[in-house]
């Protein structure tokens, strides 16, 4: 056993390996979420708590009176720098009076990752992170990154840390929602009409493509000149595994999907563009369109309503996904989920870390918290608990509570401790105390 401290939380972490088991409710019940055969999806579940570490206990009235628990899961987490460690309290929290009122229990394990790591053991991701975030069964990470670590070398970088996790658990699928929530449609800097209504998933492939493709580096072309230089590839069953959690996603939206290429340039897209096509066969309910990045680029703030699901390359999916979710006008609401064909996906908002406001209790909580809704919902197949959560933050919302990022006039300013409060009292909307 180790114990370390990070920033202002405690991490503990337990280095005795131990068994793992499959849960076949969880594993069936995340299948049918994604519609995909049992086979690929293998979540560990731990059957009993090992943890040394005194979980906090939530009482409410509902929570008493759920059953005694059915379902346990073990979900590690990796607060990470800045505001991370304030947002990811926040989703523990509700992750866990959620859970317990759907006969759910969590046993948390916190582990450092990103530049508080580096602080610590001398690297972003240390082997007990990743070796604790695969024996687990979900991941929910806050944000990593901050001025102190801008000048490491890119190995030492925090950002380092985040690819080496998405590499070591395999989780090769983004997915990541934008939607314009109508009491945030103001917020959007698109006009009312535009924004209004807009609910796009963006599927991104994550483990390939520009970012890992070699031969990549510097040198010196015929001419002597210095050159830097990176390669776009990817081989059929990555394409064809990203594919079809796009197609299982888009059946489980809006039957539409667009995949967004570069086939009039590149060979790579031209070859992506063929296998997401051959896929398509397998799903004759799904509406397939083909873009070009640089159209789908315009029509994302031209008429983003046309989109239902996207699924592109990681290149074009990171720029993309980015520019989506400014149509919703708040880096603070947008949750994400990366996950793999089997074992623990990764379940984090998408704002980094915030190094501007940390420690000062302003940051906006509810992208963590909806990032723990799709922990339940794509990682655990949990969709009641998830839709306790989403329907908890709309009503949070409704109630007219805002963080500084989504203020407006006449509504309620609150920090980040308070806007967590007040989402647990409307996931059971009895009055809580924590003992
Ligand atoms: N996945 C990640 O952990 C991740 C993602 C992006 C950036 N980063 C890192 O985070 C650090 C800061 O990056 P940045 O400033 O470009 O992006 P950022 O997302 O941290 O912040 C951009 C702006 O949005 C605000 N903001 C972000 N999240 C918010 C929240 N939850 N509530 C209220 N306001 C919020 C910030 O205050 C800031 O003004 C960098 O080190 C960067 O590398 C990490």
């Amino acid at each position: 056993m180790i114990s370390v401290s990070c920033s202002s939380h405690s991490v503990l972490s337990s280095s005795a390996s131990k068994p793992k088991s499959i849960c076949p409710s969880a594993q069936m019940a995340s299948a049918m979420q994604l519609n995909v055969k049992p086979v690929r999806l293998a979540f560990h579940s731990r059957l009993a708590s090992k943890h040394s570490h005194k979980p906090t206990r939530i009482r409410c009235a509902a929570a008493a009176a759920a059953a005694t628990p059915s379902r346990r899961y073990s979900i590690t987490l990796l607060p990470g720098d800045g505001i991370g460690p304030e947002v990811i309290s926040v989703a523990k929290n509700v992750l866990k009076l959620a859970g317990s009122l759907e006969g759910i229990e969590f046993s948390f394990q916190e582990m450092p990752m990103g530049g508080c790591a580096f602080d610590l053991a001398g690297v972003p991701l240390p082997e007990e992170t990743l070796s604790a975030a695969k024996q687990s069964d979900a991941v929910l990470l806050g944000a990593i990154g901050g001025y102190k670590w801008d000048n490491n070398e890119k190995h030492l970088k925090p950002e380092t840390g985040l690819l080496q996790l998405r590499q070591g658990l395999n989780v090769f699928a983004n997915l990541r929602p934008a939607t314009v929530l109508p009491q945030l449609v103001d917020a959007s800097t698109l006009k009312k009409e535009v924004a209004e209504g807009v609910d796009i998933m963006v599927v991104r492939e994550l483990t390939g493509g520009i970012y890992f493709g070699k031969p990549r580096g510097f040198g010196t072309n015929e001419s002597g000149e210095e050159i830097g230089f990176n390669t776009e590839v990817y081989a059929t069953h990555e394409v064809d595994r990203i594919a079809r959690v796009a197609f299982e996603t888009a059946r489980k939206r809006h039957g539409k999907l667009c995949s967004v290429d570069k086939a009039n340039v590149l060979e790579a897209s031209m070859f992506w563009r063929k296998r997401v096509t051959a896929i398509a066969a397998e799903y004759p309910d799904i509406e397939l369109s083909h873009m070009y990045v640089d159209n789908a680029a315009m029509q994302l703030v031209r008429n983003p309503k046309q989109f239902d699901t996207i699924v592109t390359n990681n290149i074009f999916g990171d720029i993309l996904s980015d520019e989506a979710s400014m149509i919703t006008g708040s880096i603070g609401m947008l949750p994400s989920a990366s996950l793999g064909a089997s074992g623990p996906g990764v379940f984090e908002p998408i704002h980094g870390s915030a190094p501007d406001i940390a420690g000062q209790d302003k940051a906006n909580p509810l992208a963590t918290v909806l990032s723990a809704a799709m922990l339940l919902k794509y990682g655990l197949g949990e969709e009641k608990a998830a839709k306790r959560i989403e329907n908890a933050v709309q009503d949070t919302l409704n109630k007219g509570f805002r963080t500084g990022d989504i203020y407006s006039a006449g509504t309620k300013l609150v920090g980040c401790n308070e806007m967590g409060e007040e989402v647990l009292k409307s996931v059971d909307s009895s009055v809580l105390t924590a003992v």
